[in-house]
């Protein structure tokens, strides 16, 4: 059934969203009423298959077994989540995939499965950058206005970034070398704890003692808000060279431990450039992505947020790690501006957030909705707020 598209105000706007950039294959159906406020959106259809089997043996994720595994899965979930929310393609307003960062294989499996259904189904594509998908996931479930100072922590990125809007974003500062969830990897590879590590290392480390080891906090104290994990997790490995025996627990506690107490002395500089930026004395602070997910981290964070005046917001569990939702979330903010991609968009590696939110990538996504208002029948600029 093909649904009316001539009002201002569509009555909804339904997305569906494809995540395949690393080891997860995740798919979000999301609705959202024209004249719902807050603005939250319904999660109507939701499905998400872990590779993490198929990548334990290696002890890391094989991007050529990623990649065919999300070959392989997303067609069955397609499936399985149209039953799920019940609805057929006409009744979907656009497609939000993961077009960048990460393994390229994996993207590229999941951009062409929505480039399909955009041309077959004469829906808008909408590609969506992984941060981005992260950065707006604690709007999936809560009203949390913009702007927000976010801590963007996963396996493959560690960033502190002041959130202004959609496509405007500004980086404060990153890691110069490993992610935060890298390490957590590294470690748990190092202590033979399987994958994924993060969850490994937190679970050991509730039944520990954080004061056992002394660990290095690189770059305490310095005055712009960037990370090292790398000296950590070698410390970590010196520890377990130099000791005879060592208490796991104790070690995975003392290094979380680490982790957090770098994020909160990072998070302080962060602070007072967020209100120096934005003139808010007590704003927001977010922390999204896998590493999120650490009850202890986020427990620090909430504690650190009091103390400034902050608000602490995380997003749930199950919407730190990568998920479809996020990416469907992404796509609807986008959908409601107008910010379409082209059907020839690339796929891309490496994409760092906030170099979309140029003049020139605005006016090139407008492009783009001009040419769909003109080639989808009963589309018109009121479609989009
Ligand atoms: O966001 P995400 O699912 O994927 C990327 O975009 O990278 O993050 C995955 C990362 C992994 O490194 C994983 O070990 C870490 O997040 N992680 C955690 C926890 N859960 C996942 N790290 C610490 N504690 C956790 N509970
Ligand atoms: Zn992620």
């Amino acid at each position: 059934m093909q649904k009316s598209q001539t009002t201002s105000q569509p009555p909804f706007v339904t997305i569906l969203g494809i995540e395949s950039s690393c080891d997860e294959t995740a798919l979000a159906i999301i609705r959202q009423s024209g004249s719902s406020k807050p603005e939250i959106p319904e999660i109507i259809g939701e499905v998400l298959y872990s590779q993490i089997e198929a990548h334990s043996p290696y002890g890391g994720v094989v991007p050529e077994i990623a990649a065919r595994a999300h070959a392989e899965r997303i067609p069955l979930l397609l499936s399985e989540i149209m039953t799920q929310a019940n609805i057929n393609f006409s009744d979907i307003d656009a497609i939000a995939t993961t077009s960048e960062p990460g393994l390229i294989g994996g993207i590229l499996v999941g951009l062409m499965v929505a480039k399909g259904i955009a041309v077959a189904h004469q829906k808008p594509l909408i590609c969506i950058n992984h941060l981005e998908g992260h950065a707006l996931s604690p709007r999936l479930t809560d009203d949390v206005p913009f702007p927000y100072l976010l801590l963007l922590a996963s396996g493959g990125h560690c960033q502190i970034l002041i959130v202004y809007d959609i496509d405007h974003y500004e980086l404060l500062g990153s890691t110069i070398d490993d992610a935060a969830g890298e390490a957590f990897d590294k470690v748990a590879k190092i202590l033979e704890l399987g994958m994924p590590g993060g969850p490994a290392v937190e679970k050991l480390a509730l039944e520990g003692n954080p004061q056992t080891y002394p660990l290095p906090r690189p770059l305490k104290g310095t005055d712009t808000p960037n990370f090292s994990f790398s000296g950590l997790k070698t410390a970590v490995m010196r520890i377990l060279e130099t000791h005879n025996t060592i208490n796991q627990a104790d070690l995975c506690a003392s290094f979380q431990n680490a982790v957090s107490d770098c994020f909160i002395d990072r998070m302080q500089i962060a602070m007072q450039l967020f209100t120096q930026k934005t003139g808010i004395q007590s704003g927001i602070c977010v922390v999204a992505g896998g590493v999120a997910a650490n009850q202890y981290i986020r427990g620090k964070l909430d504690q650190l947020c009091q103390k400034k005046g902050f608000t602490f917001h995380a997003p749930p569990m199950k919407y730190c790690t990568d998920n479809g939702a996020m990416i469907a979330y992404a796509g609807l903010e986008r959908y409601k501006r107008g910010i379409f991609s082209p059907l020839d968009y690339a796929a891309k590696a490496r994409s760092p957030l906030g170099t979309r939110g140029s003049p020139l990538a605005l006016a090139q996504a407008h492009a783009v909705r001009d040419q769909l208002i003109k080639a989808i029948p009963n589309l018109s600029e009121d479609n989009f707020a």
